[in-house]
């Protein structure tokens, strides 16, 4: 921390790992903690402020680890607790924060509470799922039907994803109690805060105590950012964070994965005042290709679009609340092939442009891993490459509904989630060099440069269908960030932007870079200073 009241994320970066595919430490081909714990060079060399580890619990990997059937256990794939101590405690020593996914809106149907949930309805732990005789129309995100029939009781529960994921019931004040002691013997072990996984879908919309049917099945109006979420965060914020410190004499960072979340709602959640949230996730920019159909239905995505979606947060939080900023993740396909060109003729460039123009934004920077290498999408020759069950599931109900194979392979090769879930290469060519070299450059810029970290952001041009061109002004200096997102060359000064001062980074040469040279090349990306 530079100053007493300015948390370490406001000019943080922070690294997630995922860890089956981040780095095989015991040499069974699958990632695991020791991996990580060796590859926290690479981690500070980087500059990574923290980890964030997709989860790591106990879990019978239906959903690789996001069905957690035991809290306070680690699975056994991925190491002990111990080795998790042993990663928390030399990952402080780097002074790199280790912070942890929590996965609390559902649970694994093998956690004993819903062992005991599902054995009677008599059972004292019946009410901390979701049980009904009369299910609503509700389809789960990963396909199907958000209910599945439970023979023992001949009741429904539900589950907003896998049938091996059953919600919790938060109205349960039970269910709110255990949670947060949960939370509360994490921190205790020496974390630094949380990621929280789809967290708005906590507080499900009862009417009349039970809830209803959605339009066409879809349950996002009765479970997205429902009526007591705040409530229930604010409830969270006092029982586990107040007053509590990590080894590092830093509260808690808390940040709510927060899908179809306005940047109204965004700047709810994260007003200090409210004491919510630090920073949420939005959805927003991942959205934009994605049509009326919803993800697969496939739809391209204009520059003025993205550039207006990041723009339009900016502006929402810049009084009050705080941003995350991030291309990828697991869920995610990757950046360079999403947004960008993986050609070998563009890729590092078009990788480093997009990092450019997202690092130079306002907000807590979060970088996935392999992005910063350049990792673009994988090649799927057919249906039976795909291991993820939302990309399985999908090819399975949309081809048996009718649709064309090649349609929806052509959906899943964009989008698929296994896109960014293979091994992280750890023997790096000069191209994964070259894009490693610039992250490293930005978050540099980042630590070392107040304006980064808290200058007033300004779109520049924001219909130009090519430029990505933004100010950032604090404390009497002024950062100019121009990036050409297009594999034609731009004339920036016909463009209308002056790029005067001293150049302090390039994705093209920093050391031919001068002011005099206004043409950008294809994704080229620059940052001068004023
Ligand atoms: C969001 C997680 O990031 C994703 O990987 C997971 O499948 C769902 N939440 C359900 O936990």
């Amino acid at each position: 921390m530079s100053e007493p009241d300015i948390p370490w994320w406001h000019s943080g970066v922070v690294y997630q790992v995922y860890p089956r595919s981040f780095a095989d430490g015991d040499g069974d081909g699958v990632g695991d903690l020791r991996g990580v714990i060796d590859h926290l060079d690479h981690l500070e060399s980087l500059g990574a402020d923290a980890v964030w580890l997709s989860p790591v619990y106990a879990s019978p990997m239906v959903d690789n680890g996001y069905d957690i059937s035991d809290y306070h256990a680690i699975n056994p794939t991925f190491g002990s607790l111990a080795d998790m101590d042993e990663l928390v405690e030399r990952a402080h020593a780097r002074g790199i924060r280790v912070v942890m996914d929590l996965v609390v809106n559902h649970t694994s149907d093998q956690h004993p509470w819903f062992l005991a949930s599902r054995s009677s309805k008599d059972d004292p732990k019946r009410d901390w799922y979701w049980w009904s005789d009369s299910p609503t129309n509700w389809r789960s995100v990963f396909s199907g039907p958000a209910w599945t029939l439970d023979e023992a009781t001949g009741e429904h529960y539900l589950h907003l994803f896998a049938p091996e994921q059953p919600d919790l019931n938060w109205e349960n004040p039970e269910v709110r109690e255990a949670v947060y002691a949960m939370m509360r013997w994490w921190l205790d072990r020496g974390i630094d805060g949380f990621r929280m996984d789809v967290i708005n879908l906590i507080s499900k919309r009862l009417v009349d105590g039970r809830l209803e049917d959605g339009p066409d099945g879809d349950a996002s109006p009765h479970v997205l950012n429902g009526p007591r979420i705040h409530e229930f965060l604010a409830e969270m914020r006092r029982e586990v964070f107040d007053g509590r410190t990590t080894p590092l004499g830093e509260a808690p960072v808390t940040i709510g994965e927060t899908p179809g979340t306005t940047s109204e709602h965004g700047r709810l959640y994260t007003d200090p005042a409210r004491r919510e949230l630090d920073m949420v996730f939005t959805f927003e920019h991942v959205d934009l290709d994605s049509g009326p159909g919803g993800k697969w239905d496939v739809v391209p995505v204009t520059l003025p679009q993205l550039k207006g979606s990041l723009a339009g947060w900016q502006e929402a939080l810049a009084e009050t609340g705080w941003n995350s900023l991030y291309w990828s993740n697991h869920d995610q396909p990757r950046v360079v092939s999403r947004f960008g060109d993986d050609s070998p003729e563009h890729r590092v460039r078009a990788a480093t442009a997009l990092a450019t123009v997202l690092h130079l934004h306002r907000g807590t920077v979060f970088v996935y891993q392999g992005e910063e290498l350049g990792l673009a999408n994988i090649a799927f020759d057919g249906p039976e490459d795909f291991v993820d069950l939302e990309s399985v599931n999908h090819y399975a109900e949309a081809v048996g509904r009718g649709e064309d194979p090649e349609l929806v392979m052509a959906a899943l090769r964009y989008k698929s989630r296994d896109n960014a879930r293979t091994m992280v290469p750890w023997e790096h060519g000069e191209e994964e060099r070259a894009v490693l070299d610039h992250y490293r450059a930005l978050v540099r810029l980042r630590h070392d440069d107040p304006v980064v970290a808290r200058g007033d952001f300004t779109l520049l041009l924001p219909d130009h269908e090519q430029l990505w061109a933004f100010t950032r002004e604090h404390g009497g200096a002024r950062l100019t960030v121009v990036a050409n997102l297009s594999g034609e060359p731009v004339d920036v000064a016909a463009a209308g932007i002056e790029l005067e001062g001293e150049p302090v980074l390039a994705n093209d040469g920093t050391s031919t870079v001068s002011t005099d040279d206004v043409v950008l090349g294809p994704w080229a990306a620059r940052v001068h200073r004023s």
